[in-house]
């Protein structure tokens, strides 16, 4: 890494000097300034114990951060609180019962408000139907749930028990679930008959039915069924019971127990391209006190006058953090959405922000470049003007993308804040501040109050300004994974063999002449050739930046001559007709943004990219593809016609400089 193509590039994308500073009003008002920077900086650990006060505690911890075993983290480890009490019960307490926490919005166009003294009831019986059910402290609980209330109802009840959940996506396959309900060894699977996709129910309660059948899920032995769409499904006698059956008849009042703050609260499994899935473990104090800061800090939260909107699914670590403990703990009120983004039609998310008047709004780069993808006039038809912050997560965001989001979405005044962090970080890491960081478009900039980063060389050297390298955290964090469920040693060597006393996130980054950190893909996503690194994301960012180019995936494909050879495969916007000059235009483009050393040597025109169901480019299937080997493991794919399409259109020999 780090070497001089890459640095053009960025030279490239800084080039046009696009840089905006927060509005003057944001900036004036802000719940967090420049000074927290400095505060932290002065004294790391008293800025944290500062904002676990955020939070209502059983027993006030004394002792912030335990570091006499690293990496095995303790925060806040003599203090006690529980985690439901804090999401919900407090603000009753305070005289918010009638705030609406959750605005849900079925795909259908069902809706339902619940406010908070509603989710107070709610969480208290699903409290006590659990414990009817058997479940004890300590107990995991698995989750298996469409968008609805009832999911988060679910979690905040396991939490309230101190049962720790382990959320299984609702997309995945039963072997998937299977996986995960034994590696955790889960005693409940809580589900529904299934939930609304593209306008159709799609069934969930199958797959646990068929999960439950494999080895080593014996130790289930109920399951929580939610009715969502009235579907028919077999029902096991015993082992089965209906949510609105156990849960309705509880008392409404359920007395929440104070857990230690090294409590865990969930495991999840991160998707891991190769081998096994990691059971990421979380515990309670250190955790809701990062998650909680981070809300009120980077999307500027006040609860009384703002709608949030994070339109992740609850089954990634984004729903985890900023629909269910972030917003709740903060006592916001947020949108929580059931479908996709084109149904009924292509409008439909910019309708719910104009319905509810969403003010924050936080998304993924991959649904932005859908939305531009399918025009400007779409979200144009809406009135948008409640928007004051827009966020982005899960990918490098490219400046096109993060440029169409502000103007398009943001009218143009929303300061946008791309957030870097992973389902082990547990909260966001390296984002601006909305109204105090001047933004610059693709870059995550820098690491928040509280949270050292840099980048490093090989050899562990922190490189200067300028250059690249690998992403490092360098101290702990308070919301950081705790270990790997049931695996200390894969721990060890999965995240701090690579650097001594750093956390390796794995991540190819760099510093640009300000030290604002750019992000540049997973390392295996660096591509060497002839004898130079070039990164994957910063080729994607120079077709995307083409007009004719709506979305791009590159990788890297052995090549006799140059160990690797880019290859790109690229969708185009409405009306770009797909021809040999168009090819040659494209990487000519690309040639001139980057350097000749970075012209892809093939281009390919497809209409769709292979995605993992949380978004992210299968790199791994698109390497096959240019490589002319068989494909590998599609399960993970959203859809596999994808692969079938792209390989049809194959055959032509690649072109030649
Ligand atoms: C990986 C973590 C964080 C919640 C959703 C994904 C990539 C995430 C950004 C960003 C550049 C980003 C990284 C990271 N990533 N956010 N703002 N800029 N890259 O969680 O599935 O654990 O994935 O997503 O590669 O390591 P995850």
């Amino acid at each position: 890494m780090g070497d001089v193509v890459s640095n053009e590039s960025l030279a490239n994308l800084l080039r046009e000097e696009r840089r905006f500073a927060p509005p003057a009003e944001l900036a004036a008002n802000a719940n967090v300034t420049a000074e927290a920077y400095e505060r932290a900086k002065a004294d790391r650990l008293g800025f944290w114990a500062e904002q676990a006060r955020r939070l209502t505690w059983a027993t006030e911890p004394n002792e912030t951060l335990d570091w006499s075993n690293p990496p095995f983290a303790k925060w806040f480890a003599d203090g006690k609180l529980n985690v439901a009490y804090n999401c919900v019960d407090r603000h009753v307490e305070n005289g918010l019962g009638d705030r609406v926490a959750l605005h849900f919005e079925g795909e259908p166009g069902d809706t339902r408000s619940l406010t908070y003294a509603d989710l107070q009831r709610e969480v208290s019986q699903a409290a006590h139907a659990l414990t009817e059910l058997g479940v004890q402290t300590g107990d995991r609980v698995a989750i298996y749930m469409p968008m609805i209330p009832e999911t988060v109802v679910a979690m905040l009840a396991c939490a309230r028990i101190g049962a720790p959940h382990s959320v299984v996506f609702g997309g995945f396959s039963a072997d998937a679930l299977a996986t995960r309900i034994k590696d955790a060894d889960a005693r409940v699977v809580i589900t529904s008959d299934g939930g609304y996709r593209r306008g159709k129910p799609s069934a969930l309660k199958p797959a646990v039915d068929e999960a439950l059948t494999r080895p080593g899920t014996e130790d289930v032995r109920s399951v929580l069924v939610v009715r969502r769409t009235g579907q028919d499904m077999e029902w096991h006698e015993g082992r089965d019971v209906w949510w609105h059956e156990i849960v309705d008849r509880q008392p409404e009042q359920h007395t929440p127990e104070a857990f230690d703050a090294e409590h865990p609260l969930f495991i999840l499994y991160t998707s891991g391209t190769t081998g096994k899935p990691k059971g990421i473990l979380h515990t309670t104090g250190g955790y809701l006190t990062q998650i909680s800061y981070t809300h009120h800090a980077v999307f500027d939260l006040k609860p009384e006058s703002d709608v949030y909107w994070c339109t992740a699914d609850v089954g990634w670590v984004t729903g985890h953090s900023y629909i269910v403990y972030g917003p709740l703990s903060n006592g916001a009120t947020e949108v929580l959405y059931e479908g996709t983004p084109d149904t009924p039609h292509q409008g439909r998310w910019w309708e719910i922000v104009q319905k509810y008047g969403v003010s924050i709004l936080y998304t993924a780069p991959t649904a932005i470049r859908a939305c531009m993808k399918w025009g400007d006039d779409i979200p144009a038809k809406f009135d948008l003007s409640s928007l004051r912050i827009l966020g982005s997560v899960g990918e490098p965001i490219n400046p096109e993308a993060w440029v169409w989001y502000r103007k398009h979405i943001g009218g143009d005044r929303t300061p946008v804040v791309d957030t870097w962090w992973q389902t082990e970080t547990g909260g966001m890491m390296i984002t601006p501040l909305p109204g105090v960081t001047t933004t610059k478009p693709g870059s995550a900039q820098i690491p928040l109050p509280g949270i050292s980063a840099t980048v490093v060389d090989d050899e562990a050297n922190e490189v200067p300004n300028g250059a690249g390298g690998y992403l490092v955290l360098t101290e702990p964090w308070p919301s950081m994974l705790r270990t790997i469920w049931g695996d200390d040693q894969r721990y060890l060597d999965t995240y701090w063999a690579r650097f001594e006393n750093r956390y390796f996130a794995g991540d190819g980054a760099k510093k640009d002449d300000d030290g604002d950190i750019w992000l540049l893909g997973r390392v295996d996503d660096v591509m060497l050739v002839s004898g130079h690194n070039i990164s994957t994301t910063e080729v994607e960012s120079a077709l995307v930046s083409h007009p004719k180019v709506a979305e791009a995936a590159v990788v890297g494909a052995t090549d006799p001559q140059t160990t690797q050879a880019i290859c790109a495969f690229v969708i185009l916007r409405g009306g770009a007709a797909e021809d040999e000059g168009l090819v040659e235009e494209l990487r000519a483009h690309v040639a001139k943004q980057l350097g000749p050393i970075a012209k892809p040597k093939r281009i390919l025109p497809v209409a769709e990219l292979p995605k993992t169901r949380s978004g992210k480019i299968m790199r791994r299937l698109l390497r096959d593809v240019a490589e002319n080997r068989a494909l590998g493991d599609v399960t993970t794919l959203t859809d596999s016609s994808v692969m079938e399409l792209i390989q049809s259109k194959l055959p032509s020999a690649p072109s030649e400089d």
